[in-house]
């Protein structure tokens, strides 16, 4: 109802604005016509004694300029959608535009894409225009997170290292992007108890060859067997299936100062990244596989681990 209401205000208001259009031109065409074309004709106002205001009609082709423009505003109602919801003979739309110029750029990008699929992993790392398609794609789909250099933030891994805490595989870090994870480490603190948290912070601390307090630690040693081994493993180097970090590395997802350590103990970590299956065609999650693998990479080589 009201949809129909406001097309036909629409529809009433432009018709009439062009209909009065078309009347005023004949009007004044009317009134300057009613005088022989050399009698000049004088709206009786009259300045400084002897400055009189005309009333000339317009030039002819002046006015054949404003009627070009009515005929161009009927012809243009009739081609394309603008009176109300009337759809116009062209059958033209925003959306079908739209719809059009997405699928030439699908259509065009579909040929870049094969190009990539038929490679393997190593070939598509080395190929810096796959890289930098790779690296577009992060920047808009991954940098809100991870950073523009993908280096990361507190709580946002670190992309461009070797450490992986879901697993470095390609078919790992494409399940990564496909299905996302949800890391889920409970909070500890209840369990350990009051004195219990500070000695499983200096040995996990030791762990890393962190400073720390060999007595604490000690005392701590036998509380993480009891509770942290399941995940992170009897020698701290963490379990990827869980995403249950290594311990022993200088990589720290969230820090590795007493405080960190501390609020993840009390608070627990539930780290989330979000999953991509819907949202990008199995193409550009494939290749950003592989980008942040190359990533990745060639830190490892920069580090001399490879
Ligand atoms: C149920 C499995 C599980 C258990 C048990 C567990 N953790 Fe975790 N832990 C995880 C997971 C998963 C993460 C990653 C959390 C994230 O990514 O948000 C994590 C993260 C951490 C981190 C952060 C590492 C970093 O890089 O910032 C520390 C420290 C840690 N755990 C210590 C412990 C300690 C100490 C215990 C024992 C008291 C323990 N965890 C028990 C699963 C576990
Ligand atoms: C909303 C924020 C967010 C966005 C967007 C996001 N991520 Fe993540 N990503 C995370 C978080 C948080 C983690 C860590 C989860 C955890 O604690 O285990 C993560 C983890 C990862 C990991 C696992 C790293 C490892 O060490 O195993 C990869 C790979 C990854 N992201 C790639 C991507 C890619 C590629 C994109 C873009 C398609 C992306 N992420 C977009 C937040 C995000």
């Amino acid at each position: 109802m009201l949809d129909t209401f406001w097309n036909v205000f629409a529809i009433v208001i432009i018709i009439g604005s062009i209909l009065g259009c078309w009347w005023l031109l004949h009007w004044t065409k009317g009134i300057s016509d009613r005088d022989d074309e050399d009698d000049i004709h004088d709206t009786g106002h009259v300045w400084d004694h002897d400055i009189r205001e005309l009333n000339n009609p317009l030039p002819r082709w002046w006015l054949n300029l404003f009627n070009i423009t009515i005929v161009f505003a009927l012809v243009y109602l009739a081609l394309y959608p603008g009176l109300g919801n009337i759809a116009g003979f062209l059958g033209w739309s925003q959306e079908n535009q739209y719809e059009e110029q997405r699928a030439e750029a699908e259509a065009a990008t579909a040929e870049v894409f094969a190009r990539y699929n038929a490679m393997d992993l190593d070939a598509l790392i080395r190929d810096e225009a796959a890289m930098e398609t790779g690296r577009r794609l992060f920047g808009q789909n991954c940098a809100m997170c991870h950073g523009s250099d993908a280096r990361g933030a507190d709580g946002f891994p670190n992309l461009v290292d070797a450490h992986w805490q879901w697993g470095g595989g390609y078919d790992t870090v494409l399940a990564t992007i496909d299905g996302g994870r949800n890391a889920a480490m409970p909070p500890w603190a209840p369990a350990l108890g009051e004195e219990g948290v500070p000695q499983v912070i200096e040995y996990v601390r030791s762990l890393s060859g962190l400073e720390h307090d060999a007595a604490l630690a000690t005392e701590g040693q036998g509380k993480y067997a009891m509770f942290c081994i399941a995940c992170h493993g009897p020698d701290g180097t963490g379990n990827p299936a869980l995403g249950a970090p290594n311990l022993t590395d200088d990589y720290w997802l969230y820090g590795s100062d007493r405080e960190t350590l501390a609020e993840g103990l009390h608070e627990g970590r539930f780290g989330a990244m979000p999953a991509f299956g819907e949202q990008l065609s199995e193409d550009r999650r494939k290749l950003l596989a592989a980008y942040v693998i190359g990533l990745g990479e060639s830190a490892a080589i920069r580090e001399g681990r490879n």
